[in-house]
């Protein structure tokens, strides 16, 4: 693994294989022996807001002995205008390696041409693999794994998140349901792209969760769309709350990579009965990066 650009370009094994890491480094938190960033500088470009990837990128560089470079997009000439081959070619002559949350795919696909870096996607428009990878750790933590599991996602169908779900669920082979108003389903050419019989899309929140092991939802507006309240408007009963997640199976979970909007795509009662679940995901994004971190660094 050179990179980590997109879920779709890891193999079943090399994300079991992640999930398997994170568990160890989970478990030897703060008794690690290997460094294996020593002496490394990571820079971390962002050009979107972040708590929990800025912060868990941050500290999971410092454990594995690295040195974490926080840019914001707004600081740095990138913000101004320098292209992003330019700004790749200067940061490939310095650093180790980069982390960039920012909003198109292709920019962090040039960033790893033009810098010749390992490259950490740490949110695009198109994906959000960190995440993912996270996510799985959390439903191995809590059911045991994820094959033969039902998977249901409820809200916006066309996001960085639900992209970075299907392309999950068709590698490792589970059934995920998507349920998302007509106008934020994925275009057909994408849905056919992924040519897996896992996959349903809908329009039927209801359907979809029943009988789900793991009910997860985002925001209905992602960073950039904030002005777009027109869509906002098309999620009516689109809301995890009660009454629709009594349909899901017994001894369900309830995912939200947060942060969360009470009263909009997640009530305060779902959200509150699951917090145990949700911020052990929040953590769970350092053990997973780390071991992602790690791989790159064996890959070197
Ligand atoms: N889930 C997630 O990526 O959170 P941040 O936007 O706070 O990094
Ligand atoms: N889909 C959300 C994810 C936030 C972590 C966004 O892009 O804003």
């Amino acid at each position: 693994m050179k990179n980590l650009l997109s879920i779709e370009e890891l193999s079943a094994a090399e994300i079991a294989a992640l999930v398997t890491d994170a568990i160890r480094l989970k478990a030897e938190r703060g008794n690690h022996s290997a460094q294996p960033l020593a002496g490394q500088t990571w820079a971390m470009i962002f050009t979107k807001s972040s708590t929990r990837t800025r912060v868990s990128f941050e500290v999971g560089v410092r454990e594995l002995g690295g040195f974490p470079m926080f840019l914001s997009g707004n600081d740095i000439q990138l913000g101004r205008g320098e292209p992003i081959k330019d700004t790749a070619r200067v940061l490939g002559r310095m650093v180790h390696g980069v982390i960039i949350r920012t909003f198109a795919q292709q920019d962090i696909i040039d960033f790893a041409e033009f810098s010749k870096l390992p490259v950490i996607n740490a949110l695009t428009d198109d994906e959000h693999p960190c995440q993912i990878l996270a996510d799985l750790l959390t439903v191995q933590e809590k059911l045991g794994g994820w094959e033969g599991k039902k998977f249901a996602f409820i809200g916006d169908g066309f996001s960085n998140m639900t992209r970075s779900w299907m392309w999950a669920a068709k590698i490792l082979n589970f059934e995920l349901h998507v349920a998302s108003p007509k106008s934020c389903q994925p275009p057909a050419e994408f849905i056919a792209s992924l040519d897996s019989d896992m996959i349903t899309v809908s329009d039927d929140p209801i359907s979809a969760v029943k009988g789900a092991d793991v009910i997860n939802t985002d925001v209905w507006l992602s960073m950039g769309q904030e002005d777009q309240k027109e869509k906002e408007a098309e999620f009516a009963g689109y809301q995890l709350e009660s009454e629709l997640l009594s349909g899901a199976a017994e001894g369900h979970i309830v995912l939200h990579c947060l942060p969360a909007y009470r009263g909009k795509e997640i009530s305060e009662e779902i959200l509150e009965k699951h917090a145990d679940t949700i911020f052990q995901q929040a953590e769970n994004r350092l053990h997973a990066q780390k071991a992602v971190l790690v791989a790159l660094a064996q890959a070197k």
